[in-house]
C-alpha cells in the first residue's frame, strides 16, 4: 500500500508557481482565472483586477466522512500541471490532488483554454470509493468548483438560476449577497449565472455527467457548489465530473447562446433532427391535460370516435391538423399512477392504435409515463427485460428493451415518443439517485432506440439535468418548457426557459391551449380568457404548435394565424426570447428595465432581419431601442391581426425608440414587427409581409426576395392554389398584394405588377 502511495507521489510534478494568468483576447474583459496553491483557493473575475467569485473549499465526502481544504482533512499530495488539446482547443490544466484516506486519491483540476471565454472545473475519483452520501438528494457529496455567497463588487451583482422541472421554470433571480439568494438546489438544480448590472454575465454550468451533477446553496454557509448528487454512495474508480464557468460580454441571451454553442459542438448536436421534426414544423392536435378531449370524450362514444370525429371537423373547417398527440389516457396504469403495459386500452381504442392509425393516417405522438412496479416488461413480473424495481417506480436497464418497444410502436404510427414524469421517475428511484451513472445510461439508452427506430423524443417535466442530457441526445428535440397549460394560467411564460432551450438546441414547448374563450362541459370549470395570445406565443416559440379545442369549438381564423393551409407552421427563426433589459429587472428589481414580458425574435431571410417583438402584461411604460433586440435603426409596425387601426410604419431608432406601455396587457398584448426601407429608383418601399399571420415575414413562406431598381419580388412557398395576401408600404402608402399558389406550392410576387406568377 505505501509503496504504491510513494509510487504515485514520484509521477507526480511539484509545483509553485505563481497565480495563472488567463491568456487574454483582445477585448479588455475576459474570464480570468486566478488559483492560489497555497490556500487551495481561487477566484473568478471578468478582467485581471476584477473578482466576481471567491472559492468556498475543496470538499470531498467518503468513507462515511467530510474532507475539506478548510481544516486540512483533504490533504495535498502534489500538483500536476498538464497541456493538451481536445475538441474544445488546447488547453494548460493544473490538478491539485488530495489523499482522503490512505491510498485513496481525488482531484481537483482547473482547465484553462488559450484565449477562450470559459474554463472547465473537472472532479476526479481516482479509485472506487464508498461511503459518499450525504444522505440528501438536495445536497451535493463533493464540491469543487464552489464559491462564496458574499459582496465582491462596488455595484452588486445579480443573478439568474434556472431550476424545477419543464426546463428550469421554477427560475430564481435576485441580488447576490449573502442571505438574499434563492437557488434551487440538487435534483431540480440548473444553470447559474451571475450578471452585472451591464449585463455581462459568467453562466456555470455542469459541463459533463449530467445526470448526476447538481449545484447545493447552502444558506448556512453562504456558499454554491456544484459536484455529485448528495446520495450517490459509490463512485467508480476513475470517475469524474465537469463543470464550465463561461463568460459572456455581450449580454445574457448571448452568453446562454454562446455558451450552447459551445456545449452543441462539444457534444455534436446539430440542429438536422430538431429542424426536420414533422411534429415541430406542422399543426397537430393535443389531447395532455389543459386541453378539452383529457381524460374525457365526446359524450356515448370512445377516445377512437372522438378522434376520428376531431379530424373530421378540422377536414370541414379546413384545420390542416397533421397528427395528433396522445396522452397518458390511452395506456394501462397501476394505481400509483405508474405505466403497466405501453399499448392502447381495449375500452379507449377498440380497434387498437392499429386502428386509430389506419382510420385517420396520424403520426402519433406517443405520451409515457414512469414505469410501474408492476410492468408486465420487466423480468420479475414474468417479462423479458431487465429492470431495477423500486415500488411504486421501476427503471429499464437495457436498450433492447426500448429498441424492441418503438419498434413495436412504429407499427401505429409512432412519430415521436414523448417522455413525461422524467423528475419524477429519477427523483423516486433510490438506484437513480444513488448511481453515479444509471440516470445518464437511462437516457441514453432510450435515445439511441429512439435514433435506431426513427423516433424523435419530447421531453416533459424535464429537470434542468434531463435538459442537459439531451446534449448527448441528437434525437431529443422539443420539450416542454413551462407548466401545464390549464385554461387562463401562466403556461404562456416561456420566455425565459426557451433562452435555455434554444441554447441546447431543443425546440421550447408551451403546451395545448384553447383557442376559444368558453367551451362548455370541460373538466377544468375554467375559460381561457387569452387564446390570442396563448396561439401567438404558441406560433412564436418554434416549438409544436397544438391546439386542444372541443369539437366544434375551435377559431379557425385564429388557429390558421399560425401556419399555412398545409398546416405549415409559419415561425419565426428562432424562439421568442426575453430580451436582457427583463432579467436585469428581474435581477435587480432597480426600475431600469420593463416589469412585464419582453421578448423578441426574428425571421432572417436573404440575410435581412425582420424582427419581431412581444410585450405582454406590462406593469409599467419602457421605452426599447432596436439596439436591445439585435437591430439596426429601422421601421417598426404593429401586428395587423391586433393592431386597433391600420397598420403604420413608425421609424425605429436609438433616438426613436418604441414606447411599451401598460396598454400592452394579456389579453392586449403588444406585437411588433420590424422591417428596413428599400430604396427603389422612384419609390421607398417596406415589407410588412404576410398581413394574416402571427410571423407576417417567416422562412417557411418567404424563401428568398429579391430588390430590383423599380419592383421587389417574393419567392413563395405554400399548400397548392393557397390565397396569400401581402401588405408593402410604398412611400407609406399600403399596398396590398393578393397571390395564389401554384400547382408546384411555388409563386413569384411581384410588388410593381400587384400579381404573382405562379411557378
Ligand atoms: C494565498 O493564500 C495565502 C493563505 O491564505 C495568503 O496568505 C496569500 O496572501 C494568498 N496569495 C495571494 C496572491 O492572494
Ligand atoms: C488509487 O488510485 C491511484 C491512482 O490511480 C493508485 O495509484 C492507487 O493505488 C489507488 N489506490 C487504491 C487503494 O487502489
Ligand atoms: C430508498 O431510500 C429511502 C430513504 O433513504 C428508504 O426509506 C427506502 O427504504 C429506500 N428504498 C429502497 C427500495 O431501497
Ligand atoms: C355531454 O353532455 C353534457 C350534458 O348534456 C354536456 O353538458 C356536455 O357538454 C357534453 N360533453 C361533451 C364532451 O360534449
Ligand atoms: C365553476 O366555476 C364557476 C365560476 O368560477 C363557479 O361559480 C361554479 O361553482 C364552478 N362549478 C363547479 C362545479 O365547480
Ligand atoms: C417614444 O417616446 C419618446 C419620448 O417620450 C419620443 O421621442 C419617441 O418619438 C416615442 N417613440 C414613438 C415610436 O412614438
Amino acid at each position: 500500500m505505501i509503496h504504491r502511495v510513494l509510487i504515485l507521489l514520484l509521477s507526480i510534478t511539484y509545483s509553485h508557481a505563481g497565480p495563472l494568468k488567463f491568456e487574454s483576447p483582445t477585448p479588455p474583459r475576459y474570464l480570468s482565472l486566478r488559483l492560489n496553491q497555497s490556500s487551495f483557493s481561487y477566484q473568478i473575475g471578468i478582467s485581471e483586477t476584477s473578482t466576481w467569485l471567491n472559492s468556498a473549499p475543496i470538499v470531498f465526502n467518503a468513507f462515511g466522512k467530510t474532507y475539506s481544504t478548510a481544516d486540512g482533512t483533504l490533504k495535498n499530495v502534489g500538483v500536476r500541471r498538464d497541456n493538451d488539446i481536445d475538441r474544445l482547443g488546447s488547453y494548460t490544466s493544473t490538478e491539485w490532488l488530495f489523499s482522503i484516506e490512505l491510498n485513496t486519491i481525488v482531484s481537483a483540476t482547473f482547465k484553462q483554454y488559450t484565449s477562450q471565454n470559459f474554463v472547465i472545473f473537472k472532479q476526479t475519483f481516482y479509485n472506487d470509493t464508498t461511503g459518499c452520501s450525504v444522505h440528501d438528494a438536495s445536497s451535493v457529496i463533493s464540491h469543487f468548483p464552489a464559491f462564496q455567497v458574499a459582496v465582491t463588487t462596488p455595484e452588486p451583482l445579480g443573478y439568474f438560476s434556472y431550476g424545477g422541472f419543464m426546463f428550469g421554470f421554477k427560475h430564481t433571480f435576485g441580488t447576490y449577497e449573502p442571505g438574499k439568494v434563492n437557488i434551487v438546489s440538487g435534483t431540480a438544480s440548473g444553470p447559474f449565472a451571475l450578471l452585472d448590472q451591464t449585463g455581462n454575465a459568467v453562466i456555470i454550468s455542469p459541463f459533463s455527467e449530467f445526470m448526476s451533477s447538481s449545484l447545493h446553496y447552502s444558506g448556512s454557509e453562504n456558499s454554491i457548489r456544484w459536484g455529485l448528487l448528495g446520495e450517490v454512495d459509490t463512485v467508480p474508480a476513475h470517475f469524474a465530473t465537469e463543470y464550465i464557468a463561461f463568460f459572456g460580454p455581450g449580454g445574457i441571451n448571448q452568453a446562454y447562446a454562446d455558451w450552447g454553442r459551445l456545449m452543441r459542438e462539444f457534444y455534436g448536436k446539430t440542429s438536422a433532427y430538431r429542424d426536420s421534426d414533422f411534429t415541430i414544423n406542422y399543426l397537430g392536435y393535443y389531447t395532455d391535460n389543459g386541453a378539452y378531449y383529457y381524460y374525457q370524450t365526446e359524450n356515448n362514444t370512445n377516445y377512437e370516435q372522438t378522434l376520428v370525429d376531431v379530424q373530421k371537423y378540422g377536414e370541414v373547417q379546413g384545420i390542416p391538423y397533421r397528427y395528433v398527440q396522445l396522452d397518458s389516457w390511452f395506456y394501462p396504469k397501476a394505481s400509483d399512477q405508474g405505466v403497466i403495459t405501453w399499448i392502447g386500452l381495449p375500452d379507449v381504442f377498440p380497434d387498437g392504435l392499429e386502428g386509430l392509425n389506419q382510420k385517420t393516417k396520424w403520426p402519433v405522438v406517443g405520451h409515457n409515463r414512469f414505469w410501474s412496479h408492476q410492468t408486465t416488461y420487466a423480468k420479475q413480473n414474468g417479462g423479458e427485460y431487465d429492470f431495477i424495481i423500486q415500488p411504486p417506480f421501476a427503471i429499464p436497464t437495457e436498450e433492447k428493451f426500448w429498441d424492441d418497444l418503438f419498434r413495436y410502436s412504429r407499427t401505429w404510427g409512432l412519430a415521436v415518443y414523448e417522455q413525461d414524469w422524467l423528475d419524477i421517475e429519477f427523483d423516486g428511484l433510490n438506484a437513480t439517485l444513488t448511481s453515479a451513472r444509471l440516470g445518464n445510461n437511462w437516457l441514453l439508452q432510450m435515445g439511441r432506440a429512439a435514433e435506431n427506430n426513427g423516433l424523435t423524443i419530447q421531453y416533459c417535466m424535464a429537470d434542468p439535468r434531463d435538459a442537459l442530457s439531451s446534449l448527448e441526445i441528437p434525437v431529443v428535440t422539443q420539450a416542454r418548457a413551462s407548466e401545464d397549460y390549464h385554461p387562463g394560467n401562466n403556461n404562456w411564460r416561456l420566455g425565459l426557459t426557451s433562452i435555455f432551450a434554444d441554447s441546447l438546441g431543443v425546440a421550447p414547448f408551451k403546451d395545448n391551449f384553447w383557442t376559444t374563450t368558453y367551451q362548455p362541459g370541460n373538466k377544468y370549470n375554467l375559460s381561457e380568457p387569452n387564446p390570442e395570445l396563448t396561439a401567438a406565443v404558441a406560433t412564436l416559440s418554434t416549438g409544436p404548435v397544438g391546439p386542444g379545442d372541443k369539437i366544434g369549438f375551435s377559431n379557425v381564423e385564429l388557429i390558421m394565424r399560425s401556419c399555412d393551409a398545409d398546416g405549415l407552421i409559419l415561425k419565426p427563426n428562432k424562439p421568442a426570447m426575453a430580451i436582457d433589459a427583463q432579467i436585469l429587472e428581474l435581477a435587480f428589481k432597480n426600475g431600469i428595465g420593463p416589469a412585464g414580458e419582453v421578448w423578441s425574435t426574428y425571421s432572417m431571410i436573404n440575410d435581412n432581419y425582420f424582427h419581431i417583438l412581444l410585450a405582454a402584461d406590462m406593469t409599467s411604460p419602457y421605452a426599447l431601442m432596436p439596439s436591445q433586440i439585435g437591430s439596426l435603426p429601422t421601421y417598426i409596425m404593429e401586428n395587423s391581426q391586433i393592431a386597433n387601426s391600420a397598420v403604420v410604419p413608425v421609424p425605429f431608432s436609438e433616438d426613436q425608440p418604441l414606447n411599451l406601455t401598460t396598454a400592452c396587457t394579456k389579453s392586449n398584448f403588444c406585437l411588433y414587427h420590424t422591417s428596413m426601407r428599400f430604396s427603389l429608383s422612384d419609390r421607398n418601399v417596406i415589407i410588412y409581409g404576410e398581413f394574416s399571420k402571427w410571423v407576417p415575414m417567416s422562412r417557411n413562406r418567404v424563401i428568398s426576395f429579391t430588390v430590383g431598381s423599380n419592383d421587389i419580388q417574393l419567392e413563395l412557398q405554400g399548400a397548392y392554389m393557397e390565397i396569400v395576401t401581402f401588405l408593402f408600404f410604398e412611400d407609406m402608402n399600403p399596398v396590398y398584394v393578393k397571390c395564389q399558389i401554384g400547382d408546384s406550392g411555388r409563386a413569384t410576387m411581384s410588388l410593381v405588377d400587384r400579381a404573382c406568377q405562379q411557378v
